[in-house]
């Protein structure tokens, strides 16, 4: 199993990996924090990393891909994670394009892809979360009720090294299984493991647009496919969705 650093708290795994990128610290470089200060979600939100009921951890990657194929490693890791949660827990979680692990109808993980182009190597840092435990405190009230975890499920040694160990090693051989073969199988596992197919989604793009429609899954280059009431398709390829209110 390809190794990695373990450190009792940091501010983000991101922030220290992306450091590390820019050392010049090589592909599958990975680091897991048992808390985090600052950790950081998607789209400028902060993710709740107190001790003991979550993986926080971050893996820098330079893969042989396109720059503008660096998006899909979100998909990819996402393939990863949850691969690995269920060869550790029997439990199977179901993805929502683009980031995010979900099981019985709640959010229990996310994925946050950063990437650098920088002139002497590009590199990208995949950062996942993953919900383990039940809290010993009192957590934000969003977390309270919006909020999966797999702990029914874990048992020892499933704590967070472990399950680390797995996405780690899940994750750099479908990056190689990519880079070799492209990412036909990929999304085919990633097709498997989607929880929202055929479902009413909501996305809010740029400058207050919105799209509602039905989930047609994700296309060959992992963009999602909308089809509104008018049964116009709608390809999008940034921002994130959400179950509409229906
Ligand atoms: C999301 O769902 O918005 C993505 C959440 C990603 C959280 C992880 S925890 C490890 C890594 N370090 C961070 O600061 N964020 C990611």
């Amino acid at each position: 199993m390809p190794k990695f650093t373990i450190v009792k708290e940091t501010g983000s795994t991101n922030d220290d990996v992306l450091t590390l990128g820019r050392q010049g610290a090589a592909h599958g470089t990975a680091l897991l924090a048992l808390s985090q200060r600052q950790g950081r979600g998607r789209l400028g939100r902060s993710w709740y990393s107190p001790t003991g009921i979550g993986l926080y951890g971050s893996v820098l990657l330079r893969p042989h891909i396109a720059r503008e194929s660096y998006p899909r490693l979100t998909l990819v890791a996402g393939v990863a994670a949850a691969t690995a949660i269920e060869t550790q827990t029997g439990l199977s979680p179901r993805l929502k394009w683009p980031n995010d692990l979900y099981l019985d109808g709640k959010k229990c993980g996310g994925i946050l892809t950063e990437a650098v182009f920088a002139g002497d190597g590009d590199y990208a840092v995949v950062g996942i979360g993953v919900n383990l435990g039940a809290f010993s405190g009192t957590p934000p009230e969003e977390f309270q009720y919006k909020t999966g975890a797999l702990w029914q499920a874990m048992r020892p040694p499933h704590h967070a090294e472990f399950l680390f160990a797995v996405i780690h090693e899940q994750l750099l051989t479908l990056v190689s299984e990519y880079e070799n073969h492209g990412l036909a199988g990929i999304l085919r596992q990633w097709r498997r493991r989607d929880g929202f197919y055929g479902q009413q989604m909501a996305w809010a793009g740029p400058n207050g647009v919105k799209i509602i429609g039905e989930s047609a899954g994700i296309d060959e280059a992992g963009d999602l496919l909308l089809v509104d009431e008018e049964r116009c398709l709608h390809i999008i390829n940034c921002g994130e969705v959400q179950p509409a209110a229906v």
